[in-house]
C-alpha cells in the first residue's frame, strides 16, 4: 500500500491515467473506487475523478482478446471491461513477486512493469536464485539447504549437515519470502532446532547460510537487456541493539539503522558493486527493475551477492527510489522509464513466433 501511494504521488499525470486495482489478503480483488477508498485522502485526489464501478467484481482473465480489467456481475458474467495499457504490480512476496500474477498478465496479454515469469520466481526462491549466481561466477556465501519433509524424516542427520559445512553462527531462512519474515540466526544447536521449526512454518524449503560479519550495501538496477546501475547505498547501523535486519528494523523506523547513499565505498568497490548488480540481474534473466543487495565482508573485504528483489520497496524512504535520485534520476522519471520499459520487452515478446 505505502509503495503503490509513493508511485500514484509520484507519477507524471500529464502522460498517465492511473487506475488503481487492489487485491485482499485472501485474494479478492478490488474495483478502481474500492482499492481507491484504501488510500489516504492527500493520494487519492491524484487519481482520475470518474473512478466508477463500486462494489463489482472485477478480474483480469487469461484471454488476450479481453485485455484490462473486467467488470463481473453476481452471476459471474462479464459486462463492461477498463481497457489497460499497462499493469505496474506494484505488490511484494508471494503472488506479486513471485511470477504468479506475472503469470496471469502474460496470459492476457498485457505489459507489465518489471521481471517476468522466470525471473520472478526466481528471485523469490533463495536456492534457485543461489544457483544462478553461481552459475554466471558471482561470489556468494556458503549455505545448505533441505526440504521441510527431509527434516521432519531425519532431524539429526539435517542438524549434523549444518554443523558439518556451515557451522555457527548460521542464519536459518524459509527459501520463499522476503522481509525477513521467519528469519532468524543460530548460534548453537538448540537454537538452530528453534531457527529451522520457524522457518519451516513459512516455506516447504529452508536455506541455511553462514553468519557473516558484514556491511549491507544495496543497489538499484533498471532496464532490460541492457540493465544500468545506481550508485550503491548502504544500511548503516547506529546502534548495535539491531543484531540484523529484521522485519522492525526494515519497516518501522526503530532509529537503530539508517540508509545511506552513496555508500561509503572507494571507487573501485562501488564500480564493482554496479557491475555484479548488473551481472545479478542478468544471471536471472531480469526486466524492468530490481534492487541486488551485498553482503561486504568485514574481516576479508569480500564483496558476496546476498540476493536481488524483483519487487523492491518503492516508498518514500525505500533504497530503490532513494539510490536513483542520489544517482540523478527522480523517482517520477524511474516511473516513466519503467514503463517504457514495459512497453519494449512486450513488443520484444511479440516477435517470438509461437505457432509452428
Ligand atoms: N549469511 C548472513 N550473514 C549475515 N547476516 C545475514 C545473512 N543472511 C541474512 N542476514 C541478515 O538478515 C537480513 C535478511 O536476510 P535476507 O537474506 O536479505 O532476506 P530477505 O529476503 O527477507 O530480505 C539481511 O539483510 C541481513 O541483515
Ligand atoms: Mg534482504
Amino acid at each position: 500500500m505505502r509503495s503503490a501511494r509513493a508511485v500514484i504521488e509520484a507519477i507524471d499525470r500529464e502522460k498517465y491515467e492511473v487506475v488503481p486495482i487492489g487485491i485482499t489478503k485472501k485474494g479478492h480483488w478490488l474495483s478502481p473506487a474500492e482499492a481507491a477508498g484504501l488510500l489516504p485522502e492527500s493520494a487519492r485526489q491524484l487519481l482520475p475523478k470518474e473512478i466508477s464501478n463500486a462494489g463489482e467484481t472485477v478480474a483480469i482473465i487469461g484471454d488476450p482478446s479481453r485485455p484490462g480489467l473486467v467488470a463481473l456481475n453476481h452471476n459471474g458474467n462479464s459486462r463492461q471491461s477498463q481497457a489497460l495499457d499497462v499493469v505496474f504490480p506494484v505488490l511484494h512476496g508471494t503472488y506479486g513477486e513471485d511470477g504468479t500474477i506475472q503469470g496471469l498478465l502474460e496470459m492476457a496479454g498485457i505489459p507489465y512493469v518489471g521481471c517476468g515469469v522466470l525471473a520472478s520466481s526466481c528471485g523469490m526462491d533463495k536456492v534457485l536464485m543461489k544457483a544462478l549466481f553461481r552459475d554466471a561466477g558471482l561470489p556468494i556465501c556458503k549455505y545448505t539447504w533441505f526440504l521441510r519433509s527431509e527434516w521432519e524424516r531425519e532431524r539429526n542427520i539435517v542438524l549434523r549437515r549444518i554443523s558439518r559445512e556451515i557451522g555457527f553462527p548460521c542464519f536459518v531462512k524459509p527459501a520463499n519470502l522476503g522481509s525477513s519474515v521467519g528469519i532468524s540466526k543460530a548460534k548453537s544447536r538448540r537454537t538452530l532446532e528453534e531457527a529451522i521449526e520457524l522457518a519451516a512454518r513459512y516455506d516447504r524449503k529452508v536455506i541455511v547460510e553462514e553468519g557473516l560479519d558484514v556491511r549491507e550495501i544495496e543497489c538499484a538496477v533498471i532496464g532490460n537487456d541492457e540493465p544500468e546501475a545506481s550508485l550503491p547505498g548502504e544500511y548503516v547501523v547506529l546502534d548495535k541493539q539491531a543484531a540484523f535486519l529484521d522485519y522492525a528494523e526494515k519497516y518501522s523506523g526503530t532509529g537503530h539503522v539508517e540508509f545511506v547513499v552513496p555508500a561509503a565505498l572507494k571507487r573501485r568497490m562501488t564500480e564493482r558493486v554496479q557491475r555484479m548488480a548488473k551481472q545479478a540481474f542478468q544471471a536471472v534473466d531480469g526486466a524492468g527493475l530490481a534492487r541486488v543487495d551485498f553482503f561486504l565482508r568485514r574481516d576479508t573485504n569480500e564483496l558476496l551477492v546476498n540476493e536481488l528483489n524483483t519487487i523492491p520497496g518503492l516508498t518514500d524512504v525505500s533504497g530503490y527510489p532513494k539510490m536513483w535520485t542520489a544517482s540523478g534520476l527522480p523517482f517520477s522519471q524511474v516511473l516513466d522509464r519503467l514503463i517504457q520499459l514495459a512497453f519494449e520487452r512486450y513488443a520484444d515478446k511479440s516477435r517470438i513466433q509461437t505457432s509452428i
